[in-house]
């Protein structure tokens, strides 16, 4: 069984031991080792069941640190680290010769960030190295926005599990590269693109095919749930075509009435987005663990923080 403490001293005496723990941010709660340990990045890599090409987020402690990690850094990498960090951007830039090949998977960039999170903030600051840590969900699962979804997770894997309450932005971190010095999209996230615009101008998203994303984490089938899920844009026609099962619905803003629905999740009855992406796992957490047919969930609007729902109900959707 792990333990759940707000324990910052045990946090520290576990990592200094090469340990794996989970610890909380602004996003998702993370699986937190030291980057310089071989043995707590292997850790890292068997407990989450994640393929070694697929490398891991650097948290740093603060904007200054960043060379420490990160060499050649754009203008509009500074301005963004600036603007938003702490905060839930994460950027990948070409890497500091430290920084081990089992983090950054053999690339010769690394992707960095600083959490928002109060309790880790105050854990970086007393660790003499950066964390690595991935999403603290098995491969291609939820991601957890509270530290009981970790524990349902890893009961036995996970020494500790820092708890943060739940993540004030509840969907992981926006990821830019740059090509040429100029930012590209690489995962929509809980900054909104907008945002990210307004302070360095118009950001290219990059045009992969499935099998090969910019960043390898963005599989077309992510962040599912074991039941099936079906994106939809008529909920009310979807309800009638399924009667005769036990159906769950997640949607923005209206309240849907059925004989098949056994459980529903209104995002945010005010209609913000804000509110809906906070809200969006620990819900489809909910609604997975219900024993349903199936699990409808309703297309968001195309814009701001939608865009990102809209993303990550594709890919949960996704057979
Ligand atoms: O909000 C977040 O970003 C959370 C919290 C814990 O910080 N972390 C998170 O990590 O979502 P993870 O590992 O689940 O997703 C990180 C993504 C993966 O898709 C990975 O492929 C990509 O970042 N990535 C990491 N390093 C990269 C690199 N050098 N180049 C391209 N993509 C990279
Ligand atoms: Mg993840």
């Amino acid at each position: 069984m792990n333990s759940i403490s707000k324990s910052i001293p045990e946090a520290i005496a576990l990592l200094n031991q090469e340990e794996v723990i989970a610890i909380p941010t602004e996003t998702v709660y993370g699986l937190a080792g030291n980057i310089f340990s071989p043995k707590a990045i292997a850790s890292i890599f068997s407990i989450k069941k994640r393929p070694t090409f697929n490398p891991l987020i650097v948290h740093l402690k603060s904007v200054e640190s960043l060379p420490q990690v990160a060499r050649e850094i754009p203008i509009k990498a500074a301005q963004l680290a600036a603007t938003f960090w702490p905060g839930p951007l994460t950027m990948v830039l070409k890497k500091q010769s430290n920084v081990p090949d089992l983090v950054t998977a053999g690339k010769d960039t690394v992707a960095v960030r600083v959490p928002n999170h109060e309790l880790t903030l105050a854990l970086l600051e007393q660790l003499d190295f950066p964390l690595a840590a991935p999403s603290a969900n098995p491969f291609g699962s939820i991601s957890p926005t509270q530290a009981s979804h970790v524990a349902q997770y890893f009961q036995e894997e996970v020494p500790l599990i820092l708890d943060g309450g739940s993540c004030q932005k509840g969907i992981e971190s926006t990821i830019i590269g740059f090509e040429n010095d100029e930012p590209v999209l690489y995962r929509l996230g809980s900054l909104a693109l907008e945002d990210i615009e307004a302070v360095v101008g118009p950001v290219a998203v990059h045009n992969y095919n499935e099998k090969a994303p910019p960043a390898p984490g963005m599989l077309a089938r992510h962040y599912a749930p074991a039941t099936t899920t079906q994106l939809t844009t008529a909920m009310s026609l979807d309800l009638d075509q399924n009667l005769k099962l036990r159906v769950g619905v997640l949607s923005f803003s209206t309240n849907y009435q059925s004989d098949c629905i056994v459980a529903q999740e209104v995002l945010s009855k005010s209609g913000s987005l804000a509110e809906a992406s906070s809200r969006l796992y620990a819900a489809l957490h909910r609604l997975d663990s219900q024993e349903l047919d199936l699990i409808l969930v309703e297309r968001f609007p195309d814009i701001g923080l939608g865009k990102t729902i809209n993303d990550r109900l594709k890919r949960a959707a996704k057979k």
